[in-house]
C-alpha cells in the first residue's frame, strides 16, 4: 500500500513512524514533512489545503491511502476531494469537520444529541453578548466561533476580562473566526482527552491522554499548543470513558449520520470530568499534537490497520490490541515560544539516541542546514518514551533529553505530574 500523510509536525512524524512499521506499507510520502522523517519517508512539497493538487500528486505517485494530519485541510474540504476522486482517505468531510471549525455548530449538535456540555449562548453583536455576560457573571468563557489556531478561547475569571474579550473578538482580533462568539458556562473539574475512530456509524476508542498547555513548570506561563502529554490519562477511568462514549461521542456520531453528514476519521473529545461525570469541552477533528505522539508510541504498527478500517467503514470488525503500558512525550521548544523565538539554532546529540519501540524523538519543527540539524519552529522536538509505568516512561524521556545539546531550547521538567 502506498501512503501519503499530509502535515509537517510532530504529530505527522509519529503517524509516519507508526505507519512505516506496518508490513502493509510499501511507499510512504509525507507532505510537506520535516527533517526528522528522512529515513522513514520521502518528503514532498505540496499545497496540502488544495484538494485538487493533493489528488494530482496522489495519482502521479500511485498513492492508495491519504491520511490527513491537521485541521486546516479538513476544514478546506481536502478529504471530500480525495474521496470524490476514488481514493481512500482518513479524515472527515468539510461538513463533518465543522465539529472543530465552528464552536456554535458543535454546541447545536450537542443540544440535538443531548450530549452533556457547558450551557451557552452565541452572538454576533457586542451589546447582547455583554448583557448576557453581566447577567451570568464570572467566571465565564468566551470563544471565537471559528478556527483561531488555539488562541480563540478566553477563560475570564472576572467580568471586565470577559467584556474585553467580546470587544476583541467581535472587533476583528481573530478575523472571520471571531465574527461570532460563543459564551459558555465555566466548567470546573479535571480535563482529559479521549480519542476515538468513527467510520460514520461505529465508534472505536483508541486511547486517552492528558496534555500540559502552559509553557512553564507548575502549569504557569502563557498557553501553548501543548508542552507535553502522556497516555493513558488515569482520570479517564474505564467507567468514565464508557460514559463519555455512550453519552457524548456515540450520540454525536449518530446525530451527524442522521443529518446526512457522517463523521469519518479520528474524533478527539476534550472532556471536563467532575464527580465521575464527563462533559464535553470541545471536539477536534484530528489527532492532538503532541497527544498523537504518545498514542502512536503505544499503538505502533496497528495504527495503520485501524485508520484503514476506519476509512473503509469496517470499524465493526476492528479491534485494538492494548498493552498495559504508558507513554510520555516532552516537548522541547525554542526559547521565547509561544512568543517570538530564533530560528536556525543548532541541535546536537540526537544521532546517538536509541530509536525503537520504547524511545523516539519525533521532530516537530526542524530542518537541515548544511547537514546540521537546526530548529525551524516554536515547538521543535517531542522526546517520547514508553514504559511499564508512567514514571519509567518519564525517566526514559528525561534521560534522552539530557543527551540533547540545544542551548537555545527549553522544556518543562514536570510533564506527567498530575498522574504521578
Ligand atoms: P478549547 O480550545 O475549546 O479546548 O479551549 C481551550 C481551553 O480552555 C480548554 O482546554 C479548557 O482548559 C478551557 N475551557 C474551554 N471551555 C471551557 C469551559 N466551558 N469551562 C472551563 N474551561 C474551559
Ligand atoms: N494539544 C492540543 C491540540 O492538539 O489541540
Amino acid at each position: 500500500m502506498n501512503i501519503l500523510i499530509l502535515g509537517s509536525g510532530g504529530r505527522e512524524h509519529s503517524l509516519a513512524w507508526a505507519v512505516s512499521q506496518n508490513p502493509k506499507c510499501d511507499k510512504l510520502i509525507v507532505a510537506p514533512g520535516n527533517a526528522g522523517m528522512d529515513d522513514i519517508a520521502d518528503c514532498a512539497v505540496l499545497d496540502i489545503e488544495d484538494g485538487a493538487a493533493v489528488v494530482d500528486f496522489a495519482s502521479a505517485h500511485s498513492i492508495d491511502f491519504v491520511i490527513v494530519g491537521p485541521e486546516a485541510p479538513l476544514a478546506a474540504g481536502v478529504a471530500d476531494t480525495v474521496r470524490a476522486a476514488g481514493l481512500l482517505c482518513f479524515g472527515p468531510s468539510a461538513e463533518a469537520a465543522k465539529l472543530e471549525a465552528s464552536k456554535a455548530f458543535t454546541k447545536e449538535v450537542c443540544d440535538a444529541a443531548n450530549a452533556p456540555t457547558a450551557a451557552y449562548a452565541h452572538f454576533t453583536e457586542a451589546a447582547p453578548a455583554k448583557d448576557y455576560i453581566r447577567q451570568q457573571g464570572a467566571p465565564i468563557v468566551i470563544k471565537a466561533d471559528g478556527l483561531a489556531a488555539g488562541k480563540g478561547v478566553i477563560v475570564a475569571m472576572d467580568e471586565a476580562t470577559a467584556l474585553d474579550a467580546v470587544d476583541d473578538m467581535l472587533g476583528g482580533a481573530f478575523g472571520e473566526a471571531g465574527a461570532e462568539v460563543v459564551i459558555e458556562e465555566f466548567m470546573e473539574g479535571e480535563e482529559a482527552s479521549f480519542f476515538l475512530l468513527s467510520d460514520g456509524k461505529t465508534v472505536l476508542p483508541i486511547g486517552t491522554a492528558q496534555d500540559h498547555k502552559r509553557a512553564f513548570d507548575g502549569d504557569t506561563g502563557p498557553n501553548t499548543g501543548g508542552m507535553g502529554a502522556y497516555s493513558p490519562a488515569p482520570v479517564l477511568s474505564e467507567d468514565i470513558a464508557a460514559r463519555a462514549l455512550a453519552e457524548i461521542v456515540q450520540p454525536t456520531v449518530d446525530e451527524m449520520a442522521k443529518r446526512g453528514t457522517p463523521y469519518q476519521g479520528v474524533l478527539y473529545a476534550g472532556l471536563m470530568i467532575k464527580d465521575g461525570a464527563p462533559r464535553l469541552v470541545e471536539y477536534n477533528v484530528r489527532f492532538g499534537d503532541p497527544e498523537c505522539q504518545v498514542l502512536m508510541m503505544r499503538l505502533g504498527a496497528q495504527a495503520l490497520d485501524l485508520m484503514q478500517a476506519c476509512a473503509e467503514e469496517r470499524l465493526n470488525e476492528a479491534q485494538v490490541q492494548w498493552a498495559d503500558d504508558h507513554a510520555i512525550t516532552v516537548v522541547m521548544a525554542a526559547k521565547g515560544y509561544p512568543g517570538s523565538y530564533d530560528k536556525g539554532t543548532a541541535i546536537k546529540g540526537i544521532d546517538t539516541l536509541p530509536e525503537d519501540s520504547m524511545n523516539m524523538v519525533f521532530h516537530a519543527g526542524t530542518s537541515l542546514k548544511d547537514g546540521q540539524l537546526v530548529a525551524s519552529g516554536g515547538r521543535v522536538l517531542n522526546v517520547t518514551a514508553r514504559g511499564a509505568s508512567l514514571s519509567e516512561a518519564r525517566d526514559r524521556a528525561y534521560a534522552a533529553i539530557d543527551q540533547i545539546d540545544w542551548p537555545d531550547g527549553f522544556y518543562r521538567k514536570d510533564i506527567g505530574w498530575r498522574a504521578l
